[in-house]
């Protein structure tokens, strides 16, 4: 292999550049409450590895709220970092069309709002939304933070959601990942966004976790463009099915990250969005699959290739440099795309005859 180009990859989903200036002034108000202003990142990045050292310890505990330390490195660290994934993920399901028709959301585990500050940033706005919490100092600083909500929103502290209203959406930021199994009212749900770590292994869980919900009567609207078992779970040990997001860190965020040995100059996370009622997004003209990529491009001597996914074949995208020479296609992980079925296919490779084969929607 000659390259990895994954970081001159872009993927076609647009970031925003900072937090709404209404989030960035009440997380400033908070931290100040909490005798911590964000030019002492020194001290942030200190609370920011405590609690990252906390999850690496303690991978299915509850974060540590009564913490002020916690705290702090959620409101200057996790929560931003956690809005700006969503806002991905949230275009990823515009893209689909997939927040059509829910007139609420039950946001599960919502800590400090990440997930609504996202839909409100995509001016995608609800009847209700239910943020169901057991740390009531979660719930006490996110009230602060989402005064200006575009849906109404209702607090309940604990893990229960109540009476589970028509056309709800059951929603699962991070929390899933905290939990042993995904709680029985989803049931009741007409559909179901959960995004995880892009971990190898919440990642394969994730992808079991729609196998299983696949043979329950739900139909799986993305990342997977099929509804067949997960290629990278059934042939291949090493991968894992996640997305990546590219973005500008501003400089109140790079000032805690120049502070710490994590850095982000991406933000992977892993998405799984299902209903109870079948997509919508077909194939643009019987001659074309839809599908998906799921690796970085990967150049080699003569040729380029990337996983791809359309189906239950494990399979990579390969441009042929002696047809393509330097015009082959960006296209980001986790952008969806358009593929011709007149390709040629050799093994566990699609081969693009021109630039109209595999194109990015
Ligand atoms: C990692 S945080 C994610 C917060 C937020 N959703 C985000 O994306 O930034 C997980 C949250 O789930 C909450 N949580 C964990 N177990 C829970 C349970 N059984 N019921 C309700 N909330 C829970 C934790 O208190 C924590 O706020």
């Amino acid at each position: 292999m000659l390259q990895d180009l994954d970081q001159k990859q872009v993927s076609s989903v647009k970031m925003p550049l900072d937090l709404p200036d209404s989030i960035r002034a009440a997380q400033e108000l908070a931290l100040k409450d909490l005798d911590i202003s964000l030019p002492e990142s020194t001290k942030m990045a200190q609370a920011v590895m405590a609690l990252s050292a906390f999850y690496v310890k303690n991978p299915e505990k509850s974060s540590p709220w009564h913490e002020v330390w916690a705290q702090i490195a959620y409101l200057a660290y996790y929560m931003p970092l956690n809005w700006w994934r969503l806002c991905g993920v949230v275009k990823r399901g515009q893209q689909l069309n997939f927040f059509a028709g829910f007139d609420h959301y039950i946001d599960f585990g919502s800590g400090l709002g990440s997930l609504g500050m996202a839909f409100d940033e995509a001016q995608l706005s609800f009847a209700s939304g239910a943020c169901i919490e057991t740390s009531k100092e979660a719930i006490a600083l996110h009230r602060r933070l989402a005064a200006k909500s575009l849906t109404p929103l209702d607090w309940k502290l604990g893990s229960s959601p109540g009476e589970i209203k028509p056309k709800t959406l059951a929603a699962f930021s991070y929390s899933l990942t905290e939990l042993q199994t995904l709680p029985e009212w989803v049931s009741a749900c007409d559909g179901l966004l959960i995004v995880e770590p892009a971990t190898r292994e919440d990642s394969r869980k994730l992808q079991i976790l729609r196998g299983e919900l696949l043979t329950q009567g739900w139909y799986v609207w993305g990342p997977c463009t099929h509804a067949k078992p997960c290629p990278l779970l059934s042939f291949s040990e090493r991968d894992w099915c996640h997305d990546r997001f590219q973005w500008t860190q501003p400089d109140w965020l790079k000032q805690i990250e120049n502070k710490m040995p994590i850095k982000n100059g991406t933000l992977p996370c892993s998405w799984l969005m299902m209903r109870r009622d079948p997509p919508k997004v077909a194939a643009t003209a019987q001659k074309h699959d839809l599908g998906r990529m799921t690796g970085d491009l990967l150049e080699y001597k003569g040729f380029s290739k990337q996983l791809i996914c359309r189906g239950s074949p494990r399979e990579f995208a390969s441009w042929q440099r002696r047809d393509f020479k330097k015009n082959i296609p960006e296209i980001g992980r986790g952008d969806l795309v358009r593929i011709s079925r007149e390709l040629t296919i050799k093994g566990n490779e699609i081969r693009p005859n021109n630039e109209t084969d595999i194109v990015k929607l």
